[in-house]
C-alpha cells in the first residue's frame, strides 16, 4: 500500500504560508521580493502522461436529458414514474389539450408497447375532433426555439379504433391526421406541420417544423384531427442544428464548451450513476445503444429519469468528435454502498451465478468499441454508422466502492478475465470516495495485490486542503498502480465557484504535472449543472435552456488542458516563495515550452526568468492571465467576472515578468 509520507519540512512551511495567504481577506505580509527562476530547457526532463487533463461527464444536475442531449421533449417515452419523483407519473410534462370544441381524453397503456424496453405509451381518444384533441409537452422548463431554425419532429403511433368506441367495427376508415405545432405559452403558433398515422402496427412518422419566431420557452402541441383512438410513443423534437450535425445529437453550445477544453479523455457515464441505487439500477451499457425507442430508460439516482437517449454510441461518437479518448466506467458487479431503494441495505453484489453473464457484457463492450465489423458486437457498432474502431484504451471498473469482500470478489472476477483476454486495455480500479481512510487504504492494498494498472481517486475538499497537499503524489511508489484522479474540486463552505477555489485547483494541477509520471489522468467533477436542477455544487459549467456560464474553474481546466505537455522540466522554486506554485512542461510534438505560475498572494510577484539550453526562443510569446478578486465568481446570468486575458510578452534567455495578485499565468514559448 502506498503511503503519503516524506513531506519535506521546508515544504510544509511553504505550504502553510501559502494557505495563509490564500485565505480570503488575508493581507499580504509585505511586498514580495523579486524571485529568480532557472529552467534548463535542454534537459531531457521527465516523461509525463500526455492524457493528463480530461473531463468527467456524469448525468447529474440534468446534464444529459434536458442538458447536453439535444432532445427538447421531456418524458418523450411516457416512462416517468412515481419512484423517480413523488409527483411524477407517465404523463408528467404532458397535458391534454382540447381545442375549439374538441373533446377527448388521454390514458396510459402498456398492452402492446413499441418495444418491451419502453413499456408505457399514451392513448388519445378523440370523441369530437373540433379544432383538435391531443397533447402539449412543456419541454424541460420550456422548449427554446429560434426564428428561422428547423426542428425535427418524430413519433411512433398506431391506430386503435376509429368512429365508435371499442365496440366499433374496427374498420380503419382513414389515417389519423395530426397537426404538430410549436406554440408560445399563450398559444401563438411558432410553426407547424402535419403527419398521418395509419394502420394498427407501430410506425414512425417524422416531419420538420421551421420556427417563425424566437421563444425561450415554447411548447410542443400534437393535435389529432380525427375521431377515434391512437396510441403514441417516443414523441421527439430535435433542433436540426446539433453538435457536428449528428443525428440524435448534442446541444451545440454545451458540446462546444466541452470541446473547447480540449480534453484528452472523457470519462462517462458516472459517478454514482454507474453503480446505481440498487442492483436493478446498475447502468447497463447495452440498454443505452440501438434505436432510441428500444433503449431501457431508468431512474437516475440523482432523483430524476435517464432516457439513455444519450447512450454509449453517442458518448463514444462525442469523444471522437472532440479528440478525447473514451473512458467508460462499468459497474464492478455491486451497487452503491449508499443504495437505499432496497430497504437501506447498502452495497450488494450480483449473485455469483450472474457474474459470468455480467463479465460477458463487459467483454462485449470492448468488442463493440474495438472489434471488427464481422464480430457480433462490432457489427452492431457498424450498423449504428461507425464501422471503424472507437479505439477504446481505458476502462473503469467500479466507482468509489466500499472495499468489501463482496466487492473484491466480483472485481477480481472481472479483472482476471480482462487481464487475460484484453491486456491492451488499461483497467482502472477504485480506492473509495476519499483521499484517505478505510476504503482508500483497503483499495490500495487490493490494487497492489491484484496489480491493477490504475486506480481512481476521488476527493472534494477545501482550497486549503488542496494547497496543503501539493506534495501528495511526490511520495507515491512509481512501481505500483498509476493514478487516475477521477473526481476532485475545491469547495468553499457555500459551494461557490470562487477564484480562490480555482487558484487552489490550479496550484494542485501544477503538482499533478510534476507527478504526471504516476498521475496519468485527472478530471474535475461535476462537469455540468442546469440552473434550478442542480443536485451538486460546485460544477464546472452552468447552463439553462438558452445560455451557459463558464465558471472560473472552467478556465483553469482549459488553460491546463490546452497547454499540456508530455515532458516535465523541473523548475526550482525558492523555499521562501510561499505564495507561488510553478510548473514547466514541454510539448514534444511542437517543441513548445509552457510555463504556468499560480500566485495566490495579494501582491504582484516580480520574476526574473533564466532560461538556458533553448536552440531558439521566440521573442514575442503569448501570455494568458486569469485573475480577479479572490472571492469573485462568474455568476449565472451576469457578465463573467473572471476570464483569461491574453497579451504578448517579450521573452529571451533572460526576461522579467510580473505575476498579478491572485492569478494563474500561462506563458507558451516556441523553442524551435
Ligand atoms: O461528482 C459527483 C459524485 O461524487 C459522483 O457521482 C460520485 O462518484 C462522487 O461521490
Amino acid at each position: 500500500m502506498k503511503k503519503i509520507t516524506g513531506l519535506v519540512r521546508q515544504t510544509i512551511l511553504s505550504v502553510l504560508l501559502f494557505i495563509i495567504a490564500l485565505a480570503a481577506g488575508s493581507p499580504a505580509s509585505a511586498q514580495p521580493p523579486v524571485r529568480t527562476l532557472d529552467i534548463n530547457l535542454a534537459q531531457p526532463g521527465k516523461a509525463i502522461s500526455s492524457d493528463l487533463f480530461g473531463v468527467f461527464f456524469e448525468d447529474i444536475n440534468y446534464s444529459a436529458d434536458g442538458g447536453l442531449y439535444a432532445e427538447l421533449v421531456q418524458n418523450r417515452s411516457f416512462e416517468y414514474q412515481i419512484t423517480e419523483q413523488l409527483s411524477w407519473n407517465a404523463l408528467t410534462a404532458w397535458e391534454l389539450t382540447q381545442r375549439d370544441g374538441g373533446r377527448g381524453s388521454l390514458a396510459i397503456a402498456t398492452a402492446v408497447p413499441v418495444h418491451p424496453n419502453n413499456p408505457h405509451y399514451v392513448v388519445i381518444e378523440v370523441q369530437q375532433p373540433g379544432g383538435g384533441v391531443g397533447l402539449v409537452n412543456f419541454g424541460f422548463d420550456g422548449i427554446p426555439v429560434q426564428a428561422g431554425e428547423q426542428y425535427d419532429f418524430s413519433m411512433f403511433g398506431r391506430q386503435l379504433f376509429t368512429g365508435n368506441h371499442w365496440g366499433g367495427n374496427g374498420v380503419l376508415a382513414s389515417p389519423a391526421r395530426f397537426v404538430v405545432r410549436l406554440e408560445t405559452k399563450e398559444g401563438a403558433v411558432l410553426g407547424e406541420t402535419t403527419v398521418n398515422i395509419s394502420g394498427r402496427d407501430w410506425q414512425r412518422v417524422a416531419a420538420t417544423i421551421t420556427a417563425t419566431n424566437t421563444d425561450s420557452a415554447a411548447r410542443l402541441v400534437v393535435l389529432s384531427q380525427t375521431k377515434g383512438g391512437v396510441a403514441l410513443d417516443e414523441i421527439s423534437l430535435f433542433p436540426r442544428k446539433t453538435f457536428k450535425n449528428r443525428a440524435n445529437g448534442l446541444r451545440p453550445d454545451l458540446a462546444q464548451a466541452i470541446a473547447d477544453l480540449q480534453p484528452k479523455f472523457m470519462r462517462f457515464p458516472g459517478g454514482c450513476l454507474v453503480h446505481g441505487h440498487g442492483l436493478d439500477n446498475l447502468y447497463r451499457w447495452k440498454d443505452s445503444i440501438g434505436p432510441i425507442e428500444q433503449r431501457r430508460g431508468q431512474e437516475n439516482l440523482w432523483g430524476y429519469h435517464q432516457s439513455l437517449g444519450l447512450g454509449y454510441f453517442e458518448f463514444f461518437q462525442f469523444c471522437e468528435d472532440i479528440g478525447a479518448k473514451p473512458l467508460p466506467v462499468v459497474p464492478a458487479g455491486v451497487c452503491c454502498q449508499n443504495a437505499d431503494n432496497q430497504g437501506g441495505t447498502g452495497q450488494r453484489g450480483l449473485p455469483l451465478e450472474a457474474m459470468p453473464a455480467y463479465i460477458q457484457d463487459v467483454l462485449d463492450l470492448i468488442e463493440w468499441a474495438n472489434g471488427p465489423t464481422n464480430s457480433t458486437w462490432g457489427a452492431k457498432r457498424a450498423a449504428a454508422g461507425h464501422p471503424e474502431s472507437f479505439h477504446l484504451q481505458y476502462l473503469g471498473v467500479g466507482n468509489e466502492e466500499h472495499i468489501t469482500p463482496v466487492f473484491e470478489e466480483r472485481f477480481k472476477m472481472i479483472h482476471d478475465v480482462l487481464k487475460a483476454k484484453h491486456p491492451e486495455i488499461t483497467v482502472i480500479g477504485t480506492v473509495g470516495p476519499f483521499h484517505s481512510g478505510e476504503d482508500y487504504d483497503a483499495g490500495w492494498k487490493f490494487a497492489n495485490a491484484e496489480r491493477i494498472a490504475m486506480v481512481d481517486e476521488h476527493y472534494y475538499e477545501s482550497p486549503e486542503w488542496f494547497l496543503n497537499n501539493l506534495k501528495r503524489y511526490d511520495a507515491y511508489d512509481r512501481t505500483k498502480s498509476k493514478v487516475y484522479l477521477g473526481e476532485y474540486a475545491a469547495h468553499e463552505g457555500n459551494r461557490a465557484n470562487t477564484l480562490r477555489t480555482a487558484l487552489a485547483e490550479a496550484a494542485y494541477l501544477t503538482s499533478l504535472e510534476c507527478n504526471g509520471d504516476v498521475v496519468r489522468l485527472a478530471s474535475y467533477a461535476p462537469l455540468l449543472a442546469k440552473e434550478r436542477h442542480t443536485q451538486w455544487r460546485p460544477d464546472m459549467i452552468y447552463f439553462n435552456n438558452t445560455s451557459l456560464q463558464l465558471s472560473v474553474n472552467y478556465f483553469v481546466q482549459q488553460l491546463f488542458s490546452q497547454n499540456q505537455g508530455d515532458v516535465y522540466l523541473p523548475v526550482t522554486l525558492p523555499n521562501t516563495a510561499t505564495n507561488l506554485a510553478v510548473s514547466s512542461v514541454r510539448d514534444s510534438k511542437t517543441g513548445d515550452v509552457i510555463l504556468k505560475f499560480v500566485n495566490v498572494g495579494a501582491e504582484v510577484q516580480p520574476l526574473k526568468m533564466n532560461l538556458s539550453g533553448a536552440k531558439k526562443l521566440a521573442m514575442q510569446v503569448a501570455r494568458t492571465v486569469l485573475t480577479g478578486e479572490l472571492m469573485a465568481v462568474n455568476a449565472f446570468g451576469k457578465p463573467a467576472a473572471v476570464v483569461p486575458q491574453t497579451s504578448s510578452l517579450t521573452v529571451g534567455e533572460k526576461f522579467d515578468c510580473e505575476l498579478p495578485a491572485h492569478s494563474l499565468t500561462v506563458i507558451r514559448m516556441a523553442t524551435r
